[in-house]
């Protein structure tokens, strides 16, 4: 079976709900703390052994490329400074090893993973999406999100979409997914999938939560896929034409898991990793100690 070392990370969108932060900063730019979210997707996906990462990116997104790219200046004033830390963190991010392809219409997810269909070559592949932030631990040993699903992906082969329960009343905000339980209800074999089904219409509140493992097989799929909701290709739409002709799983992944998409999800994902920090954290909570006394009554 073929070995996940590919991973496709779309970044082409707007990023409307940040505006006016987003006029002329990549979304995927915006720090959680110090560290731009696409750092963390990335780190992520290099921690669960991907090789090659493919960034779709597009119109006033040159920030991403640059995060990624060496930076002589900045590092000659770090060397002279003796800042040998901050030179080692700069350095790191550009050995990265980081394609682009630039997504020219914005026609959706659908069209933005199909994008990355001549840099697949017919391998199975990984996507990560930018505003789903998983934190687990790896100090203690838990493993990344992403890696989760490709020992899925290693042990039953086929697809698999990193998925969590979420509350009922925010269906429709996620790709929802029905399936037969295995494995003691943490695997389900997909039988259906609805992007962002109406509160009455959703038939579980399984969300695929922004990781996939996916076969090839999904490119024709996706060069079929009409406009679905919100007029836009959707990735659902074809993983669900791709769960009738091979498998495709739903994994319940481990880990705490933020939308930095959304401003509270932002805000809360800013809080909690800046409490785990070992060189913050204590100052941090008491200051939110102190902010409880404050503000909240
Ligand atoms: C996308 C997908 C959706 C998925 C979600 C996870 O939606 O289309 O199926 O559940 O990401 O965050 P978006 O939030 O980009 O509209």
């Amino acid at each position: 079976m073929a070995k996940i070392t590919k991973a496709v990370i779309p970044a082409a969108g707007f990023g409307t709900r940040f505006l006016p932060a987003t006029k002329a900063t990549p979304k995927e730019m915006l720090p959680i703390v110090d560290k731009p979210t696409i750092q963390y997707i990335v780190e992520e996906a290099l921690a669960s052994g991907i090789e090659e990462i493919l960034i779709i990116s597009g119109h006033a997104k040159r920030a991403i490329e640059d995060h990624f790219d060496s930076a002589p200046n900045l590092e000659r004033v770090l060397e002279e400074q003796g800042k040998d830390d901050l030179l080692a963190m700069v350095r790191e991010t550009a050995d990265i090893n980081v394609h682009y392809i630039r997504q020219k219409k914005m026609r959706g997810l659908g069209d933005a993973v199909l994008c990355a269909k001549t840099f697949m070559a017919g391998e199975p592949f990984a996507v990560l999406l930018g505003d789903d932030l998983v934190y687990n631990d790896t100090k203690k040993g838990e493993k990344p999100a992403l890696k989760q699903l490709i020992d899925i992906y290693d042990a039953y082969g086929g697809s698999v979409l990193g998925c969590q329960q979420v509350p009922h009343e925010k269906v429709s905000s996620y790709g929802i997914v029905s399936g037969k339980e295995i494995a003691g209800g943490k695997l389900l074999k997909v039988t259906d999938m609805v992007e962002k089904p109406d509160l009455n219409e959703a038939p579980t509140n399984v969300a695929a939560l922004g990781r996939y493992i996916i076969s090839p097989s999904i490119f024709p799929l996706l060069e079929q896929t009409k406009p679905g909701k919100g007029g836009e290709i959707q990735l659902t739409d074809a993983l669900k034409q791709l769960a009738k002709i091979e498998p495709v799983w739903a994994y319940c992944f481990e880990g705490q898991r933020y939308d930095v998409g959304d401003k509270l999800g932002f805000l809360k994902a800013t809080v909690e990793y800046a409490l785990r920090r070992e060189d913050l954290g204590e100052k941090f909570k008491a200051y939110i100690q102190e902010l409880n006394t404050k503000f909240i009554r």
